[in-house]
């Protein structure tokens, strides 16, 4: 999500600083982010502490303690958006908290598709599989990051 995230908020004309682990950062950059910051060396929070962004998007499950430090980065009147653990009821400040769960929307996913094919937006394939492995995918334990897949 974070690499779609950041290739349609460049083409939006933000100025993005994205976070990357030493496995995704030459991936990141070519996608166009303006600023790195290696998560694995320091926390979010800390490395980026003092500064505020318009719009923080929040895509990794931690503890409501980080999330709200992270909040802490949302300039006033700006935009907190979590894929994962929920922000704040009210952040202050004026800041708008907004939890995303998946939904389906036709027209929005062929926007996105219409990208694709245009070759304005990049899918990173990590691996091809034949049909028949499908099964042996789903069982394969998550990456890291990601939540168990419910049984
Ligand atoms: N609400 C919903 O409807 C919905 C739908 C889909 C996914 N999700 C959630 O959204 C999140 C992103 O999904 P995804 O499929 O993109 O997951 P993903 O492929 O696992 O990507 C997560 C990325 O986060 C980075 N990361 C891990 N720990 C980090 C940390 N402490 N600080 C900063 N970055 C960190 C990793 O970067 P490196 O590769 O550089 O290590 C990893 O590539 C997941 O939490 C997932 O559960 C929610």
């Amino acid at each position: 999500m974070g690499g779609y995230a950041v290739q349609l908020a460049v083409d939006a004309g933000a100025t993005v600083t994205a976070t990357a682990g030493p496995r995704s950062r030459d991936r990141v950059r070519a996608h166009g982010a303006h600023r790195l910051v290696d998560y694995t060396a320091t926390p979010v929070a800390d490395a980026l502490a003092g500064e505020r962004f318009d719009v923080v998007l929040h895509l990794v499950r931690n503890s409501p303690e980080e999330t709200a430090q992270l909040v802490d980065l949302v300039a006033d009147g700006g935009l907190f958006v979590s894929t994962a653990t929920p922000g704040p009821r009210d952040a202050g400040r004026g800041i708008r908290v907004e939890q995303v769960v998946v939904r389906t929307d036709a027209a929005q996913l062929a926007g996105l598709v219409a990208r694709v094919d245009a070759g304005d937006l990049r899918i990173d394939v990590a691996e091809r599989r034949p049909l028949a492995d499908l099964a042996a995918v789903h069982d394969a334990p998550s990456p890291a990051g990601c939540p168990a897949r419910p049984s």
